[in-house]
Parts: C-alpha cells; sequence; structure tokens
C-alpha cells in the first residue's frame, strides 16, 4: 500500500489512513492531546519543506514541526548513511566510563561554534533534560565552591520543558498547574514584553525598567539561594520577545553582582533559526551555560547539550570531583553520529547565513499582511517570529477570553490553514492570539509565498466572519 504519492515516491504503509487512525484512537497516547485521533493526518514523508500524510496531501510546514527541523526533510539519505556507518561500527556505548568517538568529535565540533570559553559539552536526550542537567550542574558549582544554593529564575509565558524539574521553571500556567506542588525553588521574573509599557518610553528606559525590577525579584528571594537564571535569548512564547538594547549586558552584570550562574535556553534558537550559530552572540548574552537540542540534529535523532564554561569546567576539574548527573541514552553514539552529519551539512550551505540572508525577506513578507485588520504586528527575529491577531471587535472592545478561544480555535485557524496546504497555529498567550512562525531553514522567497497566500486567505475569512472590516470596504485581495 502507498501514501498516493506519484511513482517512484511510494512509501509503504501497513494501514489504511482510516486504520491507522482506529490504531492510534486505540494504542497511541500523543502528547498535549486528547487519546481521540480519528482526525489525524498520518504523516508518512517528507520533501522539502512540505509535509505529506498518508492520503498525499502536502503541507507546508510553517514551523518545522517543533521548530527543529532546521533542514527540512530532503537530507535523510545523508543522515541514514550516517546512522547506518555508526550503527555497523557499534550501535550503543555509554558515555560514563568510557566514550564512543563520535561523541567526543560531536563535542569538539559543537565546541567550535560555540561563544567563546563555552567548551564543554554534557550530552543529554532532550531540550527539557539539557534544562534540568544545567539546573543541578548550577547546584553542584555552588556546592563545590561551598554555598548551598538552589533557586532558579525563569521569565514568565517561558517554555523550558515538562519534566519535573524543568516544570519548575515553566511560565506558562496552563502546562504547571496540574501538577503543582511543584519542584520546589522555581521563582518567575518579567519578560521583554513592551505592549503594556508607556508609549513613550524609550528603549533605554524600558531595559532600565526590566533590570530594577529583576533586580528587585532577586533581592526578594535571597540572591544567596539564586543558583540560576534562565532566559531564550529571543524568548518564543508571548510573541518571539527581543531584548532591548542593553538588556543582556544588564542581566549579566546583576548575574555577576549576585554570584547566580546565567543559563541561555538556546534549544530553539541555536544552530542557525536566528541567523547564526547561537542567538546568544547576535544578542550579546554571555552565558555561564546554554542549553540546545532540536536544531543540534535537525531533529533526525533524539539529542541535546549543555555547554559548559571554561570558569564552571574549573571547578569540576579540580581532583578528586565527579560530574554527579548522567543518563543512558545522552550522547547515544546514533545520535552523535547524526548530529555531527547534521552540523556538515549546515557548514555546506551555510545554513546561519542563508538565514541571515533572508530573514528580512520573510518578514516584510508577513509585515504586508497588516492590511488586513486581523494582524496586529509582526515581531521576533531570524526564522523565529510571531504574528500577533485581533483581540478586540471594531469598536475597540476586548473580546473575552472565551470568545477568543472560539475565533482562533483549531477549526478556525489550523484546520482551514491545513485546507490551504500550511500547518501553522494560534496560541493565546497573556491574552494575546499569536501566530508563530518557523520555517525549516531551508526555506525560500516560493515557500515564503505559499505562507503568505494561505495566512492571507484565512486572516480574510476571519475578518468577514467577525465583522472586522470598515463600512467603508475592505481591502482588495
Ligand atoms: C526553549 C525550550 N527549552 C526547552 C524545551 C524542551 O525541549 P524538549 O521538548 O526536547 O524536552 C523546549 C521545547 O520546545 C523549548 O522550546
Amino acid at each position: 500500500m502507498s501514501a498516493g504519492l506519484g511513482e517512484g515516491e511510494m512509501v509503504m504503509m501497513t494501514k489504511t489512513t482510516d486504520e491507522y487512525r482506529a490504531s492510534a484512537s486505540a494504542h497511541l497516547w500523543r502528547h498535549f492531546a486528547h487519546p481521540d485521533a480519528s482526525a489525524i493526518n498520518v504523516m508518512v514523508r517528507g520533501e522539502g519543506c512540505y509535509l505529506i500524510n498518508s492520503d498525499g496531501d502536502r503541507f507546508l510546514d510553517g514551523v518545522s514541526n517543533m521548530f527543529c527541523a532546521n533542514l527540512g526533510y530532503d537530507y535523510g539519505a545523508e543522515f541514514a548513511e550516517a546512522a547506518s556507518e555508526q550503527l555497523t561500527a557499534l550501535g550503543y556505548q555509554a558515555i560514563w566510563g568510557s566514550a564512543s568517538p563520535v561523541a567526543i568529535e560531536l563535542a569538539e565540533r559543537i565546541s567550535s561554534h560555540a561563544p567563546a570559553g563555552l567548551s564543554h559539552v554534557f550530552f543529554t536526550p532532550s531540550g527539557g533534560e539539557s534544562v534540568e542537567a544545567a539546573w543541578k550542574f548550577a547546584r553542584q558549582y555552588h556546592g563545590l565552591r561551598g554555598e548551598k544554593r538552589w533557586k532558579a529564575l525563569s521569565r514568565r509565558l517561558a517554555y523550558h520543558g515538562t519534566t519535573m524539574g524543568a516544570l519548575a521553571l515553566m511560565g506558562l500556567d496552563d502546562y504547571r498547574a496540574t501538577f503543582e506542588p511543584l519542584v520546589p525553588g522555581g521563582v518567575r521574573f518579567r519578560n521583554t514584553y513592551r505592549g503594556d509599557r508607556p508609549a513613550d518610553e524609550s528603549e533605554e528606559d524600558f531595559t532600565a525598567f526590566l533590570l530594577a525590577d529583576l533586580e528587585e525579584r532577586i533581592l526578594q528571594e535571597d540572591p544567596a539561594t539564586i543558583a540560576m537564571l534562565i532566559v531564550e535569548p529571543l524568548q518564543n512564547h508571548g510573541g518571539c520577545l527581543v531584548p532591548p538594547a542593553g538588556y543582556a549586558a544588564g542581566v549579566r552584570e546583576l548575574c555577576d553582582k549576585y554570584g547566580i550562574l546565567l543559563v541561555l535556553d538556546e534549544v530553539i534558537t541555536g544552530f542557525g533559526r536566528i541567523g547564526a550559530w547561537f542567538a546568544s552572540e547576535r544578542f550579546g548574552f554571555e552565558p555561564d551555560m546554554i542549553t540546545i537540542a532540536k536544531g543540534l540534529s535537525s531533529a533526525n535523532a533524539p539529542i541535546g547539550a549543555v555547554l559548559i564554561h571554561d570558569r564552571i569546567d574549573e571547578e569540576f576539574r579540580q581532583p578528586g570531583r565527579v560530574v554527579n548527573h548522567g543518563n543512558t541514552f545522552g550522547g547515544h553514539p546514533v545520535s552523535c553520529a547524526i548530529a555531527l552529519r547534521n552540523i556538515d551539512i549546515m557548514e555546506r550551505i551555510d545554513l546561519p547565513g542563508r538565514v541571515a540572508a533572508k530573514e528580512s525577506e520573510l518578514r516584510a513578507t508577513l509585515e504586508a499582511l497588516m492590511d488586513l485588520p486581523t494582524v496586529v504586528g509582526v515581531s521576533g527575529a531570524g526564522f523565529f517570529l510571531a504574528i500577533e491577531l485581533r483581540s478586540a471587535a471594531l469598536d475597540g472592545q476586548r473580546y473575552s477570553d472565551s470568545k477568543l478561544a472560539e475565533i482562533y480555535s483549531h477549526a478556525n485557524i489550523g484546520a482551514r490553514l491545513a485546507a490551504r496546504g500550511v500547518l501553522c497555529r494560534v496560541m493565546i498567550e497573556g491574552g494575546r492570539p499569536l501566530m508563530y512562525i518557523g520555517l525549516p531553514l531551508v526555506a525560500d522567497t516560493s515557500e515564503f509565498e505559499v505562507l503568505a497566500a494561505a495566512l492571507r486567505g484565512v486572516f480574510t475569512d476571519l475578518a468577514h466572519t467577525y465583522g472586522w472590516f470598515r463600512a467603508d470596504g475592505p481591502p482588495a485581495i
């Protein structure tokens, strides 16, 4: 049975789409989803920036699956070759008492692209586990220096993973509430959303306000109990929030002043998404640790890591000390071989350079949609952008949360976009409807145009349905 694709593009399927859906409903618990799977897409193949389902329908992948398929879907044969070579040589080797050549080589290659001083690499199986590991290293580091520090500061609305430790850093209430009480020590502070600040506040004053707010939070918690502070260089949730000028240096100063380790979560932004290997550099952050995952293998294998600065390494390196954390699959040799191949390809096609060259074109394509009353604005950088959508009626009256949930439901947005051949969705965060755009980093003008045409169609439909066009007539489409 094939996926209804053209000749030479056969994908072997053992069931029909309906049989897969019935089987998934019976046996597969999807993540953050109701167990009923009677309407799901069963994706069987990738091609460029497109995903193809079991009925042969093609969808432009507007979010790189989970902001992770950085290379899109055309490099499978190269990854298969790397995996096959490694599996033939040695299918598994732990990196506890010994190590595999690929883990050693990958650590060196990552360091060669990392910001200065971040030359040590600890491998994990995922982004959340990278964050967990960083928090443990921060606690151990302070312990080695004779200090008992355990707390971690993270920003409101930030997402750092869902394991119990990482969940204590979660800034989105919906993911947290079900599981409280959480691991103690997670403390939230303000993110860099500017929309609720006075319109005439200068960027400099906004930065000063954010830093004063942060320092107050640090003092409230007792600085001597705080092990680390974790931020994304560009915060995803809350609307792809770019830090204002001076913020990165100010956060570093506060961390130094109070002996707090600064961790940059680059699980999404690492490996090209912001037009640089690491976004920390682009925005001027000087981290003690960086957490990575997704783009490290372009999602072709589950692998993450913590990058560790020389000054942290020095403490652990003293005689008689050990890194007191580990697991079975962190640094799995097959994942390492695939990540190495991923870096080879990224270097070969200069993926970060491509994003840097194309980002303003992508942004302009999306900003052109602001002629529609559905679109409030576009934020972000690189290939990591958020479109803020309308949250008020034509008379300026803000919609209730339940009305917003209805307007931006899957039926109204996700399903309509999918019908136009594009995969994207809207999340309502801090009362603001936000559509995230995270195309594979190999996307080009033709994909930008496909995306924009589908968005224009759906946003126009919404504006008609909810009466957002003014009486003097809708703009031409
Ligand atoms: C910034 C950030 N950190 C951590 C994570 C957790 O990664 P994982 O889902 O691999 O555990 C995510 C996941 O999306 C993320 O976006």
